[in-house]
C-alpha cells in the first residue's frame, strides 16, 4: 500500500515538473545513442585524455603526453564507484600530489589556477555534467561489483557503458542518454556471473534483485519482479 501512495506521490510531482517546464522553457531534445550532452563550462578544463587516454605505442617513455595520455586508472580518482552509490570527484590534494613535481605545465593558465585554488584552500567547484532526477536511484557499487569484479571486465570498457569514451574526451560530456528506457534495455539482458569454466555460478537470477519473473505454473499471478520493477530505481 505505501508503495502505491509513493508512486502516486512520485506522479503527481512529477506533472507538476513537468507543467513548469512547460511555461519556462522549451524541452530539451531527447538525445539518441550517439550525442553528447552539453558541453558544461568547469572552472578548469581537466583534460581526460591526458590522465587517462592511452600511452603513445610509439613514445613508451611517454616524453609527449601532448600525444598520449597516461592511463591512470578511472579508479584511481573516482574512488569510491566501487564501494558507493557515488564515484566521487578527487579532492584537490590528489591533483597538486602530482602537480607540485611536474614542471612542464606548472606556469600553464590552467595549473595556474589549480594552485591558486590549493593556496585560498577553496576547493575547486566543479559542475555535474551527470544528474539523474532525484527521483531515481543508481548506484555505482552494485554495477561496478557485478561488471567488474564478478565479469572481470576492463575498468574503462564498464565506465564507458555508461559514460561513453572519457578517456578521450578533453572535457568530461555527457555521452549515452541516461533516460529510464536506455537503463530498462540493459537490465532486460541477461549478465551471467560465469565461473571460470563458463558456467553461471549456482542458481542466481543474473539481475540481483531485478530477478526474472519465475515461470507462472499456478495461473496465479507472477511473483518475483521483472527487470521493470519500478521500486528498483525510484524510491
Ligand atoms: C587524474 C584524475 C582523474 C582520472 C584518472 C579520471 N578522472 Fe574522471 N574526472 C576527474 C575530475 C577532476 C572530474 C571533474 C571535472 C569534469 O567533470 O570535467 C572528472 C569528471 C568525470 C566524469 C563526469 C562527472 C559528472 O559530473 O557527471 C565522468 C563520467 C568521469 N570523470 C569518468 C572517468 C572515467 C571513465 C575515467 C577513466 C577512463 C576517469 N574519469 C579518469 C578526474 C579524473
Ligand atoms: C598522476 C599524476 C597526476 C595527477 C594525479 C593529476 N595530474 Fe594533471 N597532469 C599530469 C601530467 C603528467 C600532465 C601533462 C604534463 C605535460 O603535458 O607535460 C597533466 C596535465 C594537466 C592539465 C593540462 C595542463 C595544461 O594546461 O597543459 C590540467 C588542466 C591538469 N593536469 C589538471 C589536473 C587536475 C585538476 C587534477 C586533479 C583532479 C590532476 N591534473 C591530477 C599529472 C597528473
Ligand atoms: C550502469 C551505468 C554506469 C556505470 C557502469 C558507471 N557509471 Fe558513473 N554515473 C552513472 C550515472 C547514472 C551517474 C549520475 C548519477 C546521479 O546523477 O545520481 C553517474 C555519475 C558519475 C560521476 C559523477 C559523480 C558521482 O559520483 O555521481 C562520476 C565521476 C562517474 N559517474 C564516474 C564513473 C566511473 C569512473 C565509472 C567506472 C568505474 C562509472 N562511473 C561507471 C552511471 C554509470
Ligand atoms: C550496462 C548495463 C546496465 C546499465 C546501462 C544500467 N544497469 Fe543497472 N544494473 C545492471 C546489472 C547487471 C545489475 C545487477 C547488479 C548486481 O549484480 O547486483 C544492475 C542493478 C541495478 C540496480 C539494483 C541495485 C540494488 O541495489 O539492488 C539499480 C537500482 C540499477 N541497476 C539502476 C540503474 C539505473 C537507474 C540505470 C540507468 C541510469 C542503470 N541501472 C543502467 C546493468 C546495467
Ligand atoms: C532501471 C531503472 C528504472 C526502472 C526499473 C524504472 N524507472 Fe522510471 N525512470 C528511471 C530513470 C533513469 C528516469 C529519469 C529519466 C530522465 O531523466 O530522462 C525515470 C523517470 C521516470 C518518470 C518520469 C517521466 C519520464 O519518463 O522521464 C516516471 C513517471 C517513471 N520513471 C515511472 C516509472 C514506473 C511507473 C516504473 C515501473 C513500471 C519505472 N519508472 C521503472 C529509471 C527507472
Amino acid at each position: 500500500m505505501h508503495r502505491f501512495l509513493r508512486l502516486s506521490t512520485l506522479l503527481i510531482g512529477l506533472f507538476a515538473a513537468v507543467g513548469s517546464y512547460a511555461v519556462d522553457a522549451p524541452q530539451p531534445a531527447p538525445m539518441t545513442e550517439d550525442d553528447l550532452g552539453p558541453a558544461i563550462e568547469q572552472p578548469i578544463e581537466f583534460p581526460h585524455n591526458r590522465h587517462a587516454g592511452l600511452r603513445n605505442p610509439n613514445d613508451p617513455t611517454n616524453s609527449d603526453p601532448l600525444k598520449g595520455g597516461m592511463e591512470i586508472d578511472c579508479m584511481y580518482c573516482h574512488t569510491y564507484a566501487r564501494r558507493s552509490a557515488v564515484a566521487g570527484i578527487p579532492p584537490l590534494q590528489k591533483c597538486i600530489g602530482c602537480h607540485q613535481s611536474i614542471a612542464s605545465v606548472r606556469e600553464t593558465p590552467r595549473i595556474k589556477k589549480l594552485f591558486e585554488y590549493w593556496d585560498a584552500k577553496k576547493a575547486i567547484p566543479w559542475k555535474k555534467v551527470h544528474d539523474l532526477p532525484d527521483f531515481v536511484r543508481f548506484s555505482h557499487e552494485r554495477h561496478i561489483e557485478r561488471f567488474i569484479s564478478q565479469l572481470n571486465r576492463p575498468v574503462q570498457e564498464v565506465c564507458g557503458y555508461c559514460h561513453g569514451n572519457v578517456k578521450e574526451m578533453t572535457v568530461a560530456r555527457r555521452s549515452k542518454s541516461l533516460a529510464m528506457g536506455w537503463c530498462a534495455s540493459c537490465h532486460q539482458k541477461d549478465h551471467p556471473v560465469t565461473a571460470e569454466g563458463g558456467k553461471p555460478i549456482g542458481n542466481q537470477a543474473y539481475w540481483y534483485n531485478f530477478q526474472k519473473p519465475a515461470a507462472d505454473t499456478s495461473g496465479g499471478a507472477v511473483k518475483a519482479q521483472g527487470p521493470n520493477d519500478c521500486w528498483q530505481c525510484h524510491k
